[in-house]
């Protein structure tokens, strides 16, 4: 499948602008397909022909794009675009880029030997021909036409009228992902004094679900109880403007209005009415979905925080010492991830920013310190990155346990607790700093990475100490969480500018192979 630009490209001699244009009509022409109850199909100028044609002077051309109606059969089932004809093949082709004229509608033979009726209409752009549009439909062979093809086809003539002088589609960029109403949903037309001449019956529905009650034919929609701000602004600055209304908070209907223009001047509006009703309310849904998710988040920060307090029940009836010991850890570490749950509770989507964290465990670690001549002072730098939920919680967990650390075995234990651990290192000192570095987000071989530092101005490690011979729990969580949960990696080492100390460095991937 080839697109506009590329068959440009190819096959014609159009520049950028001119293939803006196009790509613009191309962008809006369903409306135009659906007014018409024909195929659409954007033809232009390529290269020249060659034998009989280019004697006779005929030239070929290329189908640019090509759109079918949703209100009718198509007549071109099969794909045109990137095909080349010449000019006896389309001879309507070569006559309306000849004269730039609209040639038509004359019939023909469609697809399956189906008898059809086609019109070639000159598009330009700033006074010059760029390219044709021609529209394929059954013949009307005589056919009364109801009120509403009458309405369509009598929109459709303005818009194509508009199209030969250059005047749609409208300059300006439309926001092509934007989704526009389509004429099956309801079509609305309105004379200059914003008056409506037509309303088609999903339209006529459309309104009544607004709460209009009155006959529409003939009157303003400012009569009609409703905002007609959308027509009137499409009308003072010629060009299409929409508008979602209400009513109450359950009926929502989206109003996208087209000037019609003639030569400038405004003679009519064009309005697509779009229930969005049912839009709106799987919206609302996904914004209650939300606020669930935030609620459970701050249950489980409940539970975890009855958990704690548990334990701490259970801690203060124990009377080993070791025993009160391991239970207290246990308090910190169902706290820390009690944090993230917070943080989650209060955040929108399913990231948490990693200072949220970050700051709660410290002051933690820091209340935990209740030593008053133990004065270590510690301080959060670098950058704020946001992680992904599954990354915060073990990064708060290890976080703990190396602030935990410090306080343990960098800086002077409190009496009743000297000697614990596997500590064997300088003697601790009694106070200091420890600087809590997180950077990122940056890129390692096309991932992104987070680094978290924790570098201390302590005791330091014991002489031989390995991360792999260590056999403290604390260091066994961090490493199981880091190297197989974050598939991150981990350093316990001294420091390297000469003073005693300890740092530790963890560097983990913001997303993983396995997710
Ligand atoms: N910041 C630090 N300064 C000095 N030594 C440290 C530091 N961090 C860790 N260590 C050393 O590494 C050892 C292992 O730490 P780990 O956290 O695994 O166990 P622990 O702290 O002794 O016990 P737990 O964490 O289970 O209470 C410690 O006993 C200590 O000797
Ligand atoms: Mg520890």
């Amino acid at each position: 499948m080839y697109s506009l630009a590329e068959v440009a490209r190819v096959h014609t001699g159009l520049v950028a602008a001119d293939v803006d244009h196009l790509h613009r009509l191309v962008a809006n022409w369903g409306l135009l397909a659906d007014l018409s109850f024909t195929d659409l199909v954007l033809f232009a100028a390529a290269d020249l022909a060659e034998g009989a044609d280019a004697r006779a002077g005929r030239r070929r051309y290329v189908v640019l794009a090509q759109v079918r109606p949703t209100t009718s059969q198509t007549m071109h089932p099969n794909d045109l675009v990137g095909q080349v004809f010449t000019g006896s093949v389309q001879p309507q082709v070569e006559r309306c880029l000849r004269s730039g004229e609209t040639v038509g509608p004359d019939e023909l033979l469609a697809a399956n030997d189906v008898r059809a009726s086609i019109l070639a209409i000159p598009v330009r752009r700033e006074g010059r021909v760029i390219g044709v549009l021609t529209s394929v439909g059954l013949p009307s062979g005589g056919r009364r036409h109801g009120a509403l093809e009458n309405a369509y086809l009598t929109a459709f003539s303005r818009l194509a009228r508009m199209v030969a002088l250059g005047e749609f589609p409208f300059p300006g960029s439309e926001d092509p992902l934007k989704e526009l109403p389509r004429v099956g949903d309801g079509v609305m037309m309105l004379d200059e004094g914003g008056r409506v001449q037509y309303c088609s019956p999903n339209g006529i529905s459309a309104l009544h679900r607004l709460g209009v009650v009155a006959q529409v034919e003939g009157a303003t929609l400012a009569r009609l109880g409703l905002d007609e701000g959308v027509v009137r602004m499409s009308m003072a600055q010629r060009r299409p403007a929409t508008q979602e209304l209400s009513r109450g908070n359950h009926t929502h209907v989206l109003v996208h209005a087209v000037p019609l223009l003639e030569r400038k001047a405004v003679v009519g509006v064009l309005a697509v009415l779009r229930d969005i009703s049912d839009v709106r309310r799987l919206d609302r849904l996904l914004v209650s979905k939300d606020t669930h998710i935030r609620e459970i988040h701050h249950r489980v920060k409940n539970n975890l925080q009855t958990i704690s307090s548990l334990l701490r029940i259970q801690a203060r009836r124990v009377s080993s010492a070791e025993a009160r010991e391991a239970i207290e850890e246990s308090v910190r570490r169902i706290a820390s991830i009690a944090v993230v749950h917070e943080t989650l509770s209060r955040e929108a989507g399913d990231d948490v920013p990693f200072t949220d964290i970050a700051r709660p465990i410290i002051r933690m670690v820091e209340e935990s310190l209740m030593a008053p001549e133990r004065a270590v002072l510690f301080r959060l730098v670098g950058d704020a990155p946001t992680l992904p939920a599954d990354v915060a919680t073990p990064l708060a967990l290890v976080l703990t346990e190396l602030l935990q650390n410090t306080v343990d075995h960098a800086y002077h234990q409190s009496p009743s607790a000297e000697g614990s651990g596997e500590s064997g290192g300088a003697a601790p000192v009694d106070s200091g700093e420890v600087i809590v570095t997180v950077t990122g987000p940056y890129d390692v071989d096309g991932a992104a990475r987070v680094r978290v530092g924790v570098l201390d101005d302590g005791a330091g490690l014991a002489e031989g100490f390995s991360l792999d011979g260590s056999t403290g729990l604390g260091l066994s969580i961090v490493r199981t969480l880091v190297e197989h949960e974050l598939e991150g990696t981990i350093s316990v080492r001294g420091r390297d500018d000469g003073r005693t100390g300890t740092e530790v460095v963890v560097e983990v991937p913001l997303v993983r192979d396995h997710d």
